[in-house]
């Protein structure tokens, strides 16, 4: 499966769930979750992030691998997401950052 990973923490330019071919992309207030039930790795979203926050789990960042958990969780909470929608506004400010966790809202 994919992993959405910390870059996509207040960022959510959701690029990734317009090319999704399975409609496994979830969304929460500033962060998307990919469900790892439905993932088919396609490898599709991974270009289209311009934050480069997906990665096959196998490759997520060893500081970053509870991110795999926080997917599977949080997928189950949050609604799908079809289309791509406006980044949020702060979106190219946080892009890049380190240590976003605490700013994740559920
Ligand atoms: Fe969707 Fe493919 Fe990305 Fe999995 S790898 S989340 S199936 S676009
Ligand atoms: Fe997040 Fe990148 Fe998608 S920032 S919403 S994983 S395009």
């Amino acid at each position: 499966t994919y992993v959405v990973t910390e870059n996509c923490i207040e960022c959510k330019y959701t690029d990734c769930a317009e090319v999704c071919p399975v409609e496994c992309f979830h969304e929460g207030p500033n962060f998307l979750v990919i469900d790892p039930a439905e993932c088919i790795d396609c490898a599709a979203c991974i270009p289209e992030c311009p934050a480069d926050a997906i990665y096959a789990e196998d490759e997520v960042p060893d500081d970053q691998k509870h991110f795999t958990a926080l997917n599977a969780e949080l997928t189950r909470h949050w609604p799908v997401i079809l289309r791509k929608k406006a980044a949020l506004p702060q979106a190219e400010e946080f892009k890049g950052k380190k240590d976003k966790l605490p700013l994740l809202r559920r």
